[in-house]
């Protein structure tokens, strides 16, 4: 099970309605391709996480890269796991912002942590698939 793990800026532009537009068709094609993940977006800030067959992945990220719809796009981590994190979610999104009160907190802290931890790394990093169980985690409560 291959993983890669990016964080990007959204295009200024971009309102909510076009990424919620772009999310239902990536459900749908990350679902056909057995692709699953996660997007987490904090103020405009994104990190996404996708895995699923290695071919299929890396084929899916340069499309990605491509999208004009976000820019700065740094690869934090890609790593090798015998299993998905986020297998339930052909793409789980979630808006971190005041108004998911209840763990707001918490996912503001693991979106920072996330988002400013170390730069590239395409050695498995124990650190970072903590943090990405934890995300799941707090993702599913
Ligand atoms: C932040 C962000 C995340 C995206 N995530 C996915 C994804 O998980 N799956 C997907 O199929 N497309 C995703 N896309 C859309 C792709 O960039 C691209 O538009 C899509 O694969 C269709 O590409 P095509 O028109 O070249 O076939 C994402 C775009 C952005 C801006």
């Amino acid at each position: 099970m291959f993983s890669l793990v990016y964080k990007s800026v959204l295009a200024t532009n971009l309102s909510s309605e076009s990424l919620n537009n772009m999310l239902q068709k990536a459900r749908l094609f990350n679902r056909e391709k057995s692709i699953t993940g996660c997007l987490l977006h904090h103020k405009g800030e994104i990190i996404q996480l996708i895995e699923g067959d290695e071919t299929e992945v890396k084929s899916l990220f340069k499309k990605i890269q491509k999208d004009k719809r976000h820019e700065k796009i740094i690869v934090l981590n890609t790593e090798e796991n015998l299993f998905r994190m986020f297998g339930k979610w052909s793409m789980i999104y979630t808006n971190i912002n005041a108004n998911n009160t209840l763990t707001y907190q918490e996912k503001r802290e693991l979106f920072n942590t996330i988002y400013h931890s170390s730069d590239v790394s395409c050695v498995p990093g124990i650190s970072k698939l903590a943090l990405w169980k934890e995300a799941n985690l707090i993702l599913s409560s």
